[in-house]
């Protein structure tokens, strides 16, 4: 590692701020993991696990460009926690079935296969009855359906609790129930280090904010982090085995099967702030569209139901790379419904430009400077 990549503090426990800091102290880095709660907790823990880099993306770009990587980097990654902590994060291939109900999704739907099929992914358009015939349990509604075999998931609170553990065994230093309140810089204005809300100081040559939803409110930040909480209302169905197998992206709401039997019902999408809470309105709306879709599961025993909040950005894109201005600042930050899927790809390129200066992502598009007017 070079210099500036020697002490580092990494702001965040969540699976961004555990995978980065485990790889930086693979290189070397003596780390210290500030979590303002409790980590592998919040988004990583509220998450559903769904790794689908061709679904998440409207069109072809660097986004896409960035899931794929990452997609890539998963198998690794998995292999490689495991190895280090005999933790299993159940990590699977599960193709994903798009449905449309309506004419305009319908066209929707036509609109994704034309650009995935023609960029050279496995994807495939099936009628309202040929979906039924992959998937049963979907409800006369389906008229049409995107089958993208690219897809995947993984057990996120497992995931969450496994880098953590590869972080800890790695040397990474975590403490829990440290707010940062203020990045410290030294006089010609670099970066030097944290103070939590109890006034410690924690002094490091580099900071990588991956914070998530909380991101942007750090005092000390040379501008503004424009990363806001988007609240997800999800619920999980208990089942012997879930009534699909396949995951399934509606114009409403998605459904995942778990290995466990359980399937879980996502996720709502509420401008609310930071109240990470169930609403009446919330859950029914996720009710209401779990039985449109597929109506035989009226009966199931609800597991459970909880919320969790996204790390949103203005353009749904992540926020990474160097601050343009203050020397030793990273971002890790605003990946909004996607920190599970991009998380490889994060820690490597991330931990790359910390430890040596430079990484080979082209992290150009993800720059905080394209928020400057
Ligand atoms: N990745 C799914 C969601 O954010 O709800």
């Amino acid at each position: 590692v070079n210099e500036r990549g020697r002490d580092v503090v990494v702001i965040g426990g969540g699976t961004i701020g555990c995978s980065v800091a485990w790889e930086l102290a693979l290189l070397g880095a003596s780390v210290t993991l500030l979590e303002r709660a409790n980590p592998a907790h919040a988004a990583t823990w509220a998450s559903a696990g769904l790794l689908m880099p061709v679904t998440e993306s409207r069109t072809g770009g660097p986004f896409l460009d960035l899931a794929v990587m990452s997609m890539k980097l998963w198998p690794d990654m998995v292999a490689r926690v495991q190895d280090a902590t005999g933790m299993a994060v159940d990590y699977r291939p599960n193709p994903v079935l798009v449905v449309a109900y309506t004419d305009q999704q319908v066209t929707e739907l036509d609109v994704r296969y034309a650009w995935q099929s023609k960029a050279g992914y496995d994807v495939e358009q099936f009628t309202g009855s040929a979906a039924r015939t992959l998937e049963p349990a979907l409800g006369e509604v389906v008229r049409a359906a995107l089958l993208d075999r690219s897809a995947a998931q993984v057990n996120n609170r497992l995931l969450g609790k496994a880098l953590l553990a590869a972080a800890q065994a790695a040397g990474v230093r975590v403490v829990a129930g440290a707010p940062v309140a203020e990045i410290l810089t030294e006089k010609h204005g670099a970066a030097c280090g944290a103070r939590t809300s109890d006034g410690l100081s924690y002094s490091a040559a580099s900071i990588v904010l991956a914070a998530g939803a909380w991101s942007g409110a750090i005092a000390g930040l040379p501008r503004t982090v424009p990363v806001e909480p988007v609240r997800g209302q999800m619920l999980a169905l208990a089942t012997a085995t879930p009534p699909i197998s396949h995951l399934i992206m509606a114009p409403d709401c998605y459904l995942a099967p778990r290995v466990d039997g359980q399937m879980l019902v996502g996720a709502t999408h509420e401008h609310t702030g930071f109240e990470c809470v169930n609403t009446p309105a919330g859950v029914n709306s996720l009710l209401a569209a779990l039985l449109y879709l597929v109506p035989g599961a009226a009966d199931l025993p609800i597991a459970e139901i909880w919320a969790g909040l996204r790390p949103g950005s203005p353009d749904q894109m992540p926020i990474l790379g160097r601050d343009p201005d203050m020397m030793g600042l990273f971002y890790a930050t605003g990946h909004y419904r996607n920190g599970i899927l991009l998380t490889p790809v994060t820690a490597r390129a991330i931990a790359d430009l910390v430890a040596h200066g430079a990484c080979d992502v082209d992290l150009e598009p993800f720059s905080i400077e394209r928020f400057s007017s």
